[in-house]
């Protein structure tokens, strides 16, 4: 049985996604043993009371750090036993401390393909681009934003009349697909990194 982490900061669909995938056995062999979120009274942390998980809201104004909030962080990690880290949603960038602590074993969904248009509002960045085809990525954290091997990627197309809010329902579609999956091969033990690049192991 592996035990999963999810950070979240807002309204939770990518964690919601997954714990679904294990609620419905297309992920087996896997807890969702805490939840902490950067934000208070947020959808995400309330669905995770609802589903009578361990849920936390830890705010980064009570600690004197980044690196003190991250070592609290580290602290549930690590009293939960925690094999895989799911940032879903979650807005804050990771200490270099948490980062190595838990090398590998941090995933990240972004809303694009990456290398493309890390960052905040990457659905935007694309139509003001003016790119054909976006996506989404799921990939490991390294102390870069949005940056580290990949995993899985989802290509979506760029309509000509599209918004950044009808992107980013389309991209958000294909995210709760795709984040899903790559859980459940980091659970199968099928993901291999060798030189800095993801190899999946056939099943
Ligand atoms: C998603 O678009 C994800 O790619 C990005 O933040 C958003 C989170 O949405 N990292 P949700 O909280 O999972 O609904």
């Amino acid at each position: 049985m592996k035990n999963l982490a999810v950070l979240i900061s807002g309204r939770g669909s990518n964690f919601k996604a997954i714990n679904e995938g294990i609620k419905s056995g297309y992920i087996s062999n896997a807890n969702i043993s805490v939840v902490i979120s950067s934000k208070k009274d947020v959808a995400g942390l309330n669905y995770a009371k609802d589903e009578g998980m361990n849920a936390f809201h830890l705010d980064s104004s009570d600690y004197r750090s980044k690196e003190i909030y991250d070592m609290e962080i580290k602290n549930i990690l690590d009293k939960y036993r925690i094999d895989l880290i799911c940032l879903a949603g979650y807005m804050k960038i990771l200490t270099p401390q948490l980062v190595s602590a838990y090398r590998s074993r941090i995933i990240n969904i972004h809303p694009s393909l990456l290398p493309s248009f890390p960052g905040l509002n990457a659905q935007k960045q694309a139509i003001d681009y003016g790119v054909k085809v976006t996506g989404c990525t799921v990939h490991f954290v390294d102390e870069k934003i949005d940056h580290g091997p990949i995993i899985l990627q989802w290509p979506v197309n760029v309509r000509d009349d599209d918004t950044e809010i009808s992107l980013s329902k389309r991209i958000l579609e294909s995210e709760h697909k795709l984040y899903p999956q790559a859980v459940k091969w980091f659970v199968e033990d099928r993901i291999l990194i060798k030189k800095g690049k993801v190899h999946i192991r056939r099943s």
